[in-house]
């Protein structure tokens, strides 16, 4: 099927990585369809694309059997990003993460089948593995430790996905990503780079926990490549597959972190801590990915770290305490 055949549902495709995403894919010529439920008023991050010819909007929540079903209709591929995003926002409202990064994803599997729908993406997160007890990088087939609500509720979607592979007429791949980094439409500053940068360039006190834990870390450009990746791949490599998505290079503790912010902004106040509330520790392999899939990231932390701070400089981020709740995954406003 030709590029300009499909068309491709991005569900959650306005937040910091679908809007990346969604570009991308209108840029390779393809149909894109969003469904989103703006829960940070994060309309702006996409309200430009409505003059594209290729592109359209929906506005609603997937959990709606009525709007999926709209959503669906002339869809070939499906992007399920819609989530409660973060262990923090998952365990101020708890329940709401269970309906929304479960129970509805749930919903979704089902309504997908005899749909002539292509490609199923799920994007999980490699929190999963989340306190390793060894040094080595976690692989696909690791041990899952999820250490938050958030990553339970990822582990238990991604194996209710791979418990009902053979019920499923299309292919279904989860992508088990890395720390995003990097500039989005949809900023978010709850990220470790984006934060950690973002206090230090505006010299405030940084107070870290934990400095010597482990974490990957990708650009949603490279992410955003991976997802495009998965789409175009042959059905055979994909189908039922799992992939960590990343760079071996990309893998930093904390302190490395702000060893590449010290090189851009002099004197940071920074304070280290130990027994902190957050226990992760893993580093990841990506040689799955790049073996399989000949996939490969093209940005860096380094790079990425000038360049949010070079804008928090010129002040392209000077509304971020007048608009927490845009910036980042904090608390909920609506009435979800
Ligand atoms: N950002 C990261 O570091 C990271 C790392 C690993 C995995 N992921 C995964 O990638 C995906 C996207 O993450 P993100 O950082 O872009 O998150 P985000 O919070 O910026 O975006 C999520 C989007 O989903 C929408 N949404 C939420 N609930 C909805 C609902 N019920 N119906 C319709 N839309 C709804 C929100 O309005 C938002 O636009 C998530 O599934 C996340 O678990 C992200």
């Amino acid at each position: 099927m030709k590029q300009e055949e499909r068309h491709i549902l991005v569900i959650g495709g306005a937040g910091y990585i679908g809007s990346v995403l969604s570009r991308k894919l209108l840029h390779k010529g393809y149909k894109v369809r969003i469904l989103d439920k703006l829960i940070y008023d994060n309309n702006c991050s996409v309200s430009d694309l409505s003059e594209e010819k290729n592109f359209s909007f929906m506005y609603g929540d997937f959990g709606d059997d009525v709007v999926l079903n709209n959503s669906l209709k002339g869809t070939t591929d499906v992007v399920l990003l819609a989530a409660l995003v973060g262990d923090p926002i998952c365990k101020k409202y708890p329940d709401l993460a269970k309906k929304v990064n479960l129970e509805y994803p749930k919903k979704l599997i089902q309504h997908l089948t005899n749909k002539s729908i292509k490609r199923f993406i799920f994007t999980s997160t490699c929190s999963n593995y989340g306190l390793r007890n060894d040094d080595t990088p976690a692989e696909e087939n690791s041990d899952l430790n999820p250490q938050s609500l958030y990553a339970e509720t990822k582990v238990e979607f991604e194996r209710y996905i791979l418990d009902n592979i053979k019920s499923q007429d299309y292919s279904s791949t989860i992508l088990r990503l890395a720390t995003a980094f990097g500039i989005s439409n949809r900023m978010r500053f709850d990220l470790t780079i984006s934060e950690f940068a973002r206090e230090l360039a505006l010299g405030k006190e940084l107070l870290v926990f934990d400095e010597n834990t482990w974490r990957p870390y990708c650009h949603i450009a490279d992410i955003s490549e991976a997802i495009i990746k998965v789409l175009e791949s042959p059905k055979d490599k994909v189908q039922g597959e799992v992939f960590n998505v990343g760079s071996n290079k990309e893998n930093y503790t904390k302190k490395m972190i702000l060893e590449l912010i010290q090189k851009y902004v002099h004197n940071p106040k920074i304070n280290y801590k130990l027994g902190g509330f957050d226990p992760r520790n893993y580093r990841v392999s990506f040689n799955k990915i790049k073996n399989v899939l000949n996939y490969q990231t093209r940005c860096t932390a380094d790079e990425s770290i000038k360049q949010i701070i070079n804008a928090i400089n010129n002040h392209l981020f000077s509304d971020v305490e007048q608009r927490k709740n845009f910036y980042g995954n904090y608390y909920l406003d609506m009435n979800y």
